[in-house]
C-alpha cells in the first residue's frame, strides 16, 4: 500500500514540474528542424578575464544563444529579464553575474555554435533533440587551459530534469580534476534535478558541491541568498 502511495505522489509531483516549467513561457511552436538552426552571427565572447585567476565562473543562458528580436516581450516572459542598460539578460546569466562580483573570477560564456529558436516552446524541442538531424551539438568556442583555476563555478539551466546539453558539451571536453566546483542552477520547479550527481560522475576527480537552485520565475528575489553562498565560500 505504502509503495503505492510513494508511486503515486511521485508520478503528481512529475506532472506538476512537467507543467511547471513548460508554462515558463506559452508561445507557439513549430520548430522541427536542426538543419534550420542560424549559425551564431558574432564572434563568440570566450573567456574574460577578472582580478582573481584561481577562480572561474562558467555559464551557460538562452539569452546569448538565442537571435531575439530586440523588443522581445521580457514582461510577459518568466525566463527574460532587462538589465540597467536595456540589453537583454539570461537568468543564469544574471547569476553569475554576482557570483562575478563576489569572486572577480574570470568569467567563461558557453555559447554553441548554432543558435537556438527564439520562441521558447520551440528551444525546448530543440533542447531535447539537438541531434534531430544527426547533427551534434557544436560549441563555438572552447577553454584551451584551465590549469590555473582551483575553484570553477558552474552556472546553467536546468533542461528535460538535468544537465543542459551546452554545460554537458562544455564538461565533456573540459577536465576538471582537482578543481573543487560549485553547481549553481536555474530552473522552473526541478531545482538542482540530478545535475549535481551527473556532473560528479562526468567529472570523478572534482569535488563537486551543491550550491544555490534559483527559480527562474523570479531570479532577482534570490540575489541575496546567492551573493551570501558565495561569500561563505570564499576563506
Ligand atoms: C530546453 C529547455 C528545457 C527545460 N527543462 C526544464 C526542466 O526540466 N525543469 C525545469 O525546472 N525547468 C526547465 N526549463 C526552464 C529553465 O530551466 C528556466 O527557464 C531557466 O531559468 C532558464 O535559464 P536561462 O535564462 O539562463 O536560460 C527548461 C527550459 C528549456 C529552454
Amino acid at each position: 500500500m505504502k509503495r503505492w502511495i510513494a508511486i503515486l505522489v511521485t508520478a503528481m509531483l512529475a506532472i506538476l514540474q512537467t507543467g511547471a516549467f513548460a508554462e515558463c513561457d506559452d508561445e507557439i511552436s513549430n520548430y522541427t528542424r536542426y538543419a534550420d538552426y542560424i549559425p551564431q552571427a558574432a564572434e563568440p565572447v570566450g573567456l574574460i578575464p577578472g582580478e582573481n585567476h584561481r577562480t572561474l565562473v562558467v555559464w551557460f543562458s538562452r539569452v546569448g544563444n538565442t537571435l531575439f528580436d530586440p523588443d522581445v516581450d521580457v514582461v510577459s516572459s518568466a525566463t527574460l529579464n532587462r538589465g540597467k542598460d536595456g540589453a537583454l539578460v539570461g537568468n543564469a546569466q544574471m547569476i553569475a553575474g554576482w557570483i562575478t562580483e563576489e569572486t572577480k573570477a574570470d568569467v567563461f560564456q558557453i555559447q554553441t555554435a548554432y543558435t537556438y529558436p527564439s520562441d521558447y516552446d520551440q528551444t525546448v524541442q530543440v533542447g531535447e533533440g539537438q541531434d534531430i538531424d544527426h547533427v551534434d551539438l557544436a560549441l563555438a568556442s572552447h577553454l584551451e587551459d584551465v590549469s590555473g583555476y582551483d575553484t570553477v563555478w558552474l552556472v546553467a539551466p536546468i533542461w528535460h530534469y538535468t544537465v543542459c546539453t551546452p554545460l554537458r558539451a562544455f564538461l565533456e571536453e573540459t577536465d576538471l580534476s582537482g578543481k573543487t566546483v560549485y553547481v549553481m542552477t536555474t530552473h522552473c520547479g526541478s531545482r538542482f534535478a540530478d545535475t549535481v550527481e551527473k556532473i560528479q560522475q562526468m567529472q570523478p576527480d572534482a569535488a563537486v558541491i551543491r550550491g544555490v537552485a534559483v527559480s527562474g520565475f523570479d531570479p532577482g528575489s534570490s540575489e541575496t541568498e546567492v551573493r551570501e553562498y558565495v561569500r561563505s565560500t570564499i576563506k
